[in-house]
């Protein structure tokens, strides 16, 4: 978002909670860019979302805070929730004193729709979260509705399907298994042993996108008046706002995503077994196995988006395929990249 916004001509503030050690490399790129600011804060704290939003007087803000990682939100629940809604609140809350004109977009959730009743997903799928991050996701957006109808505000909440990319964090099961096949083809070249991928439930089916197409839209429902006539007008807001669904409008198993992955790493091979018992085989080694310990305690078995709603209102289309999302994740993974970039 901050590489968008970059390259739009923005000043961008990004704020960072204070860490021990740090947590810098998906923007380290950014550093020296004279338009890239890093600011000290935490959602969580309001007197320092209230001073820095009262401070930089932004256009726009875009909070991506959260505890995003669906798995550990059980273990972690009340560290999602606050930081899932009540972060939001203390956002809505700082910008509806200090900044009125400034636009607020809150990253929203396909984990929303959880326990899903009809396929594909739109805009009026009930919202039926299955973990505590999901219903953080419902909360926030709630929050952001009774903010934008009570005081007139430019706040929305896309609701986002997976969407990843070469920096995604390597908990998430797109980059682990990128990052696992990096793993093991750099054992096969020096002939080492290795321990499979181990992974939860490979029949989950995902809707996944790369980030970078996802921004773009994030963009256009922060500025929907230069798509859409009916919201020209500031006074017709908030009615005339809309939260859109982003998504591929495909679904893939966990499985689908390793065959790919696997073709383009060319490590040939078979699955066998069920169950708990799967397993992918390559020339007698294990390569992929299941764990029952990556089983989440209530999983979100399909989700398929649809997304014609803002194609067709704000022009927006994703432009990275799942099979070039797939590849160019494995590519960046492989250990000869990894070299040519200096960082093995
Ligand atoms: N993480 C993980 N690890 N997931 C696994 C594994 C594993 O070893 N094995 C199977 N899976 C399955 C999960 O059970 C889930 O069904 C699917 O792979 C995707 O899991 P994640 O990559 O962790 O993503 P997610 O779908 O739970 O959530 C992501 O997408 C949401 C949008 O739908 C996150 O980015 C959320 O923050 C985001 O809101």
């Amino acid at each position: 978002m901050a590489d968008l916004c970059i390259s739009k001509g923005h000043e961008v503030y990004g704020m960072v909670r204070r860490t021990s050690t740090s947590n810098d490399i998906n923007f380290k790129h950014l550093l020296d860019k004279p338009k890239f600011h890093l600011v000290y804060g935490d959602s969580l704290d309001g007197f320092s979302i209230d001073t820095l939003v009262r401070n930089i007087n932004p256009d726009y803000f875009v909070n991506f805070a959260a505890q995003s990682f669906v798995g550990c939100s059980w273990d972690i629940p009340e560290e999602t929730f606050l930081a899932g809604a009540v972060g939001v609140l203390k956002c809505l809350e700082a910008i509806r004193k200090n900044s009125p004109n400034c636009r607020f977009y809150n990253a929203g959730s396909s984990e929303q729709f959880g326990d899903v009743v009809y396929c594909p997903q739109d805009e009026k799928h009930p919202f039926r979260p299955r973990s505590p991050y999901g219903a953080a996701k419902v909360a926030a957006q709630a929050l952001v509705k009774v903010y934008r109808e009570s005081y007139n505000l430019y706040a929305i909440q896309g609701m986002l399907f997976n969407h990843e990319s070469e920096r995604r964090g390597e908990e998430f099961v797109t980059r682990k298994i990128t990052k696992g096949i990096g793993r093991i083809v750099r054992a096969l070249q020096r002939s080492e042993s290795f321990e499979p991928i181990k992974l939860g439930n490979l029949d989950a089916k995902r809707d996944w996108s790369h980030s970078q197409d996802f921004v773009e839209g994030v963009w256009r429902m922060l500025n929907q008046e230069k798509y859409r006539e009916e919201v020209k007008i500031p006074k017709l807001w908030p009615k005339s706002l809309r939260e859109y669904v982003l998504s591929s409008n495909e679904t893939h198993t966990v499985r689908e995503f390793i065959d790919i992955a696997l073709k383009e790493a060319a490590i040939e091979g078979q699955w066998s077994g069920t169950g708990v018992d799967e397993k992918f085989i390559s020339n007698g080694s294990v390569i992929v196995s299941v764990d029952p310990k990556f089983f989440r305690p209530a999983e979100v078995d399909i989700l398929l988006g649809d997304s014609s709603l803002i194609r067709k209102e704000l022009g927006w289309k994703p432009n990275i395929s799942f099979e070039n999302l797939v590849k160019r994740m494995v590519k960046n993974d492989l250990p000869h990249a990894k070299e040519a970039q200096g960082q093995e």
